[in-house]
């Protein structure tokens, strides 16, 4: 077995063609490595696990370090994402192989569980991961969605490189408020997420100071679904959705909130005919467990834009 970061331009290369080929059958018009700003940046190529036969990729998996804030305190876990094996070289076993690697070098790297997101929950349940969390997912259609406006301040479409550090921390302060469990996250990374194609913000603002802000797509990923968002109230909450739709002219928006919202929000969103579905946030497998139990994990949420 011989794993590698690709720390090559051939290598690189190679990994974002594999991770093309298998996880992007429709063409777009944004390299695969854009969507990933920080993961598959060439600079971070310690992220990247690729695992080779005969100077050639065969599987590949991101494996990104990150700190968790829990209650006071910050604990290290590790995601996992981008999990991909070659069509000609599946079914023998190199994506376990790999995620039994990752799992050592996370143990190494004295992190205390891995977080994943994908719908196959029964391959990863055999490699240790369980679900964990909740999410609500909120779809409201347009018609609906058209008697929500004036229902606060506007949201405008905000362009992230004219953004001030203090406007990015005001933004993490604001979704701090509806998710205090989460992953802690620098401004730097938070201004390079931003950069993600087809990824747009909208801010709601109060003279110089951020009051709201909402963030809807994410490249190939989250299509007229807000992921990320501090909003403090219904009727904000109404208004962004609003005018995110405005500006995607999208005959339905998704909201993506974290598993505990105020039961009057979720009556506000019945009366509209949304519909509103509760699903588990993640599948996670703890290496650590001094570190971190099941019951920390379940009352977390981690937004959009980390998720990979
Ligand atoms: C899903 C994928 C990564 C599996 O790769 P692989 O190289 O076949 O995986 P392995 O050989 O290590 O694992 C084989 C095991 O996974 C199971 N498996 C493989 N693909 C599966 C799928 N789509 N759904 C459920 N189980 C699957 C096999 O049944 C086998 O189980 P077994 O050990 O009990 O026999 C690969 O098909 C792929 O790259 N798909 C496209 C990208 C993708 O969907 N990535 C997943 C994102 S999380």
């Amino acid at each position: 077995m011989n794993i590698c970061h690709p720390n090559t331009p051939t290598l690189i290369s190679q990994r974002d063609s594999l991770l093309k080929k298998t996880m992007r059958p429709d063409p777009l018009p944004y390299d695969i490595a854009d969507e990933y700003p920080i993961v598959l940046n060439s600079k971070n190529s310690s992220f990247s696990h690729c695992m080779m036969e005969s100077n050639k990729i065969v599987a590949h998996a991101n494996l990104w370090p990150r700190e968790l804030q829990l209650q006071q305190k910050r604990i290290g876990i590790g995601l996992i994402g981008n999990v991909a094996s070659h069509p000609d070289y599946r079914g023998q076993g190199h994506i376990k192989t790999l995620i039994t690697h990752l799992t050592t070098e996370a143990k190494r790297q004295q992190l205390a569980a891995l977080i994943l997101w994908s719908d196959l929950t029964q391959f990863y349940q055999k490699l240790g991961f369980s679900s964990v969390g909740n999410e609500y997912r909120i779809t409201i259609n347009a018609d609906a969605i058209k008697n929500f406006s004036q229902a606060s301040r506007q949201f405008l479409p905000t362009k992230p490189e004219d953004l001030t550090s203090k406007e990015l921390n005001q933004m993490l302060q604001l979704r701090q408020t509806n998710s205090t469990n989460t992953l802690h996250r620098s401004c730097e990374e938070f201004a390079t997420l931003l950069t993600t194609p087809d990824c747009k913000l909208l801010c709601q603002y109060d003279k110089a100071e951020v009051t709201g802000f909402a963030i809807i797509g994410k490249g190939y990923d989250m299509v007229a679904v807000i992921h990320e968002w501090g909003l403090s109230g219904i009727n904000d909450i109404k208004q962004a959705v609003y005018d995110c739709r405005e500006l995607l002219d999208s005959p339905s928006i998704t909201l993506l909130s974290p598993g505990v919202v105020d039961e009057k929000w979720l009556e506000e969103f019945t009366r509209a005919s949304a519909i509103i579905e509760r699903h588990p946030m993640a599948l996670a497998n703890i290496i650590e467990s001094s570190l971190i139990d099941k019951e920390s994990l379940d009352q977390c949420f981690i937004w959009g834009l980390d998720s990979i």
